[in-house]
């Protein structure tokens, strides 16, 4: 679990408020749920035989509750579109969210205990195009807006209800000539949910992958005819994508399409995928709901910020106030909030000292201007600026120091801001 520091929130801040902004163009408004919900929620929706709920899990009884911190968030945002029954408000509804999820893992670089997530869910639309867009969405979130090179999307169909069984079956015939050298974990699981075997990250696992059944030799005709419409949509909007006919993705929850989207770059080596996602169909009526079908993805933002230019620097303060006695603190701290009231980002420097020393605290912060309240200064009424990358000195009078400082703090962002298109 990380600490993030001011350095680096600047980061995620902009990271984050570029995904709001580009989510909301397609409709997406936010939700906020519950960090914990009952251990059976995610058991029975992630699957009892995935790594997440067999091992990753944080969970502790209060209450005589079983319950546990949330390790995602598509199973809680499902239970609360079906608890306050939102399905007979509006036919469609787009939810987004941004947040900490919580899973035990072996921690590495890109893997860590406590992660966060952004991620979209889309209730109500059965279609193919709507895959497709929620695809397109992501991927041009990744490459237009955050710039990240070398994307590769990952696309697969799980089929709708039946398929997985059937898929199974046939991962059951196909491994249980060669189950004595997979592992002791897919040993068990080829019983209990064969395709577990297919994302084992185990390599003995993975060696016996070599000719194993392909999901497309048993999907119907239905499922068939989705898949190639979403593949349609795709290649409409000019996003790119690979076929991959292993890609099961690690929860139970999937129904028909599947999808990925990985860097082939970096150094994130198996924490290479930066998004999953997918349509469940199920869940809503699985949670007692009506039979609303839904579809989503999240991405790890420790993952996409490792991909990212670290160009962004904390907020400076744009004025600094520095009072040279006791007497001159209190005009200070006037003029310090009549400042924020106008909307400047502003320091008061209470700490008292010798006026060379607060230019340099002034200077060090990279701070605009600097305004200095002496005795002299406050029995006439005035202050003195000092211009810090001008290295121009005037004087304002006190009353109306605040008016006049917050105008030159618009004037010198905008002459910067001229510059920076320029
Ligand atoms: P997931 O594949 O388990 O899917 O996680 C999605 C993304 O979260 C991963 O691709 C990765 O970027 C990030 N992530 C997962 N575990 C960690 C970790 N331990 N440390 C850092 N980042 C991590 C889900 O969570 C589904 N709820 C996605 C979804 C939404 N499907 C439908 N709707």
């Amino acid at each position: 679990m990380n600490d993030i520091l001011p350095d680096e929130a600047a980061r995620w801040q902009k990271l984050e408020s570029a995904f709001r902004t580009h989510v909301s163009r397609y409709g997406y408004d936010e939700v906020r749920t519950p960090i914990i919900e009952h251990t059976a929620l995610f058991s029975r929706q992630m699957g009892e035989t995935t790594d997440v709920v067999e091992k990753e899990m944080y969970s502790f009884e209060r209450h005589e509750n079983a319950l546990t911190v949330r390790p995602e968030g598509t199973a809680g945002a499902a239970r609360a579109y079906v608890e306050h029954h939102v399905h007979a408000r509006e036919p469609v509804s787009r939810w987004y969210y941004l947040g900490p999820m919580f899973r035990g893992e072996r921690p590495a670089k890109g893997r860590y205990r406590q992660f966060y997530q952004a991620g979209c869910e889309l209730y109500g639309d059965p279609g193919p195009m709507a895959d497709a867009e929620m695809i397109e969405m992501v991927y041009s979130y990744l490459t237009n807006v955050l710039g990240i090179p070398n994307i590769e999307v990952r696309l697969n169909s799980l089929g709708a209800s039946g398929t997985r069984e059937k898929y199974a079956a046939a991962l059951r015939a196909f491994f249980e000539p060669r189950k004595d050298k997979l592992s002791e974990d897919s040993q068990r699981r080829l019983e209990k949910n064969a395709l577990r075997i297919l994302d084992s990250k185990d390599p003995r696992d993975r060696e016996q992958l070599e000719g194993v059944p392909s999901l497309m030799s048993i999907l119907d005709e239905t499922d068939l005819a989705h898949f190639s419409s979403v593949k349609q949509f795709l290649d409409d909007m000019g996003v790119p994508y690979i076929v991959d006919p292993k890609l099961v993705r690690g929860l139970d929850y999937y129904t028909r399409t599947l999808f990925e989207l990985v860097t082939t770059t970096g150094d994130l080596g198996a924490q290479s995928t930066l998004v999953g996602g997918g349509r469940y169909d199920n869940m809503i009526s699985e949670l007692g709901g009506p039979n609303v079908p839904a579809i989503g993805f999240a991405m790890g933002i420790e993952r996409l910020l490792t991909l990212i230019p670290a160009d962004v620097s904390r907020e400076k303060p744009a004025v600094y106030i520095a009072p040279l006695s006791a007497a001159c603190a209190s005009r200070a701290s006037v003029l310090g909030r009549d400042l924020r009231r106008l909307g400047v980002r502003t320091e008061v420097d209470g700490r008292g000292g010798k006026i060379k020393a607060m230019l340099r605290r002034a200077d060090a912060l990279g701070t605009k201007l600097c305004v200095i309240i002496g005795d002299g200064e406050l029995e006439r009424g005035v202050a003195t600026v000092k211009d810090l990358s001008g290295h121009k000195q005037s004087e304002v009078a006190l009353d109306t120091a605040a008016m006049s400082l917050a105008e030159q703090v618009r004037a010198a962002a905008s002459i910067e801001q001229q510059q920076d298109k320029a």
